[in-house]
């Protein structure tokens, strides 16, 4: 049963349940960019990257990662494993989009040898800034052997990812991960979603995600919606 709100942040609200091994995710429509600064709302946006979540973490978990994924409730709450956040954002690029080509000399659309992998440190007081391993294990964020599991899920999951969305006719420029401490165990939490990820049409390269509403690129819903589409098309039947 849902109980108290522990936590609610700019997409999600976290609830405890009756089980302390337990919580809720709700997925929720609000809609925030450039740390909160650009905020919007989205009719159906908790439905669909919840229903895209789901389907991605039944996916990985098939082929053999840990998640905090157990079950939906509804359309919009998810049931997810009790874990202890790492506050590192993993980022996982496989071709230049967003802030590697503003930062950087790197045009968009470069696609990269092998990806590459990016630390934020996840703090909205501190604007996410980039982290390296010193500064990380400096912070106490994680152990130096975390850091490690960490880039070998991350990299493992990009391997699954890429292929299962090319399938759908979805590139995957870049996406970002959150990890979580669960008996020892480092597993994946939070979501994968048109919220946390670039996805790109295959054939025209047009943006199917958040920067649709970050940039002002056009119709988010139907944005959303297609990405939904390809990848749960069982919940439009
Ligand atoms: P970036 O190019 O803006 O650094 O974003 C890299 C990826 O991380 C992109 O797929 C969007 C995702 N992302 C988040 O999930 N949360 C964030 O706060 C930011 C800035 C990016
Ligand atoms: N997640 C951040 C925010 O909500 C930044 C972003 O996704 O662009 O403000």
């Amino acid at each position: 049963m849902k109980r108290e709100q522990l936590y609610s942040g700019k997409a999600k609200t976290i609830y405890a349940t009756d089980d302390p091994d337990a919580l809720i995710s709700e997925f929720r429509n609000s809609l925030t960019a450039f740390n909160g600064e650009k905020k919007g709302e989205m009719e159906k946006k908790g439905y669909y990257n919840s229903q895209i979540s789901k389907k991605l973490f039944e996916m990985l978990e098939e082929k053999g990662i840990r998640t905090h994924f157990i079950k939906m409730l509804s359309d919009i709450e998810m049931l997810v494993r009790k874990v202890e956040i790492i506050k590192i954002e993993v980022i996982v690029r496989n071709i230049a989009a967003g802030s590697i080509t503003r930062k950087y000399p790197i045009e968009e659309g470069i696609v990269f040898e092998s990806p590459v992998l990016v630390f934020d440190y996840k703090s909205d007081e501190f604007g996410d800034p980039m982290l390296n391993d010193d500064i990380a294990l400096t912070l106490g964020l994680a152990t130096r052997e975390e850091i490690a599991t960490i880039r070998k899920l991350a990299l493992r999951i990009n391997e699954l990812l890429v292929p299962y969305l090319d399938e759908r006719g979805i590139l995957l420029p870049d996406f970002k991960l959150e990890f979580g401490r669960i008996n020892g165990e480092i597993i994946l939490a939070d979501e994968i979603s048109c919220d946390t990820c670039r996805f790109w049409d295959k054939e025209t390269k047009r943006s199917m995600d958040k920067d649709v509403f970050r940039f002002d690129k056009g119709d988010i819903s139907k944005a959303y919606e297609e990405v939904a589409r390809r990848i749960v098309p069982e919940i439009f039947e």
